[in-house]
């Protein structure tokens, strides 16, 4: 399936969002920089298969700009219950295709597909010292909710853990 959306706003003309295929995979490690993520993406892709999580892309003329993923079901039923809350997160777009829209055009197609599947609410986690990110989903209508120490850890290809520790802001919006 792909998907073809054109928001009402974006600066980029041929913007195509579409699920991540497993020939995609490579390219989502943004030429080495999210090397480390290898094992945790390998296994959310497969989380894809058994409808437990979405992962978008966004691309211009074949090139990848951009991404978000979206958890439909986990253990935290605070987070994402399979039926009414969905999680949303990994979400990024390439340095210089930042600040033309492509991000809330992810953001949009996002709340749009939710609805679709019968999700009332979307969360997410914004680290505390993020505030660019904060100021863009309170512009897209998210209210923050609660604070989250934000530890985690994944295991890079070598095997070595990593432990994340980012205090959040964890932000939630009311779909219509
Ligand atoms: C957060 C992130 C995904 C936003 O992506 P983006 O493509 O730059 O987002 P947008 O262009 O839609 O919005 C960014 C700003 O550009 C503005 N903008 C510029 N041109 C625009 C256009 N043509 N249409 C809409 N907005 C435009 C927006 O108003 C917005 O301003 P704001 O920050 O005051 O709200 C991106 O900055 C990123 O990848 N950051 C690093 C990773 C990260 O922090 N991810 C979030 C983790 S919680």
């Amino acid at each position: 399936m792909t998907v073809q959306k054109e928001h009402a706003s974006p600066d980029v003309a041929g913007l195509n969002i579409r699920p991540v295929t497993r020939e995609d995979l490579p390219a989502l490690e943004w030429d080495g920089l999210f090397w480390k993520y290898r094992p945790m993406y390998a296994r959310l892709f497969n989380n894809t298969q058994a409808g437990r999580t979405l992962m978008w892309l966004a691309e211009i003329k074949g090139e990848l700009v951009g991404q978000v993923f979206v958890m439909l079901k986990s253990g935290e039923k605070d987070a994402a219950d399979g039926e009414n809350r969905a999680y949303v997160f990994a979400f990024r777009v390439k340095e210089k295709w930042r600040n033309r829209g492509i991000g809330s055009c992810l953001m949009d197609f996002v709340e749009q597909d939710l609805h679709q599947r019968g999700f009332q609410f979307i969360t997410l986690n914004v680290a505390k010292d993020n505030p660019e990110a904060l100021r863009l989903y309170k512009r897209l209508g998210y209210k923050v909710t609660g604070s989250k120490a934000g530890i985690w850890s994944f295991k890079d290809p070598h095997g070595k853990v990593h432990r994340v520790n980012e205090p959040a802001w964890r932000m939630m919006k009311r779909l219509r």
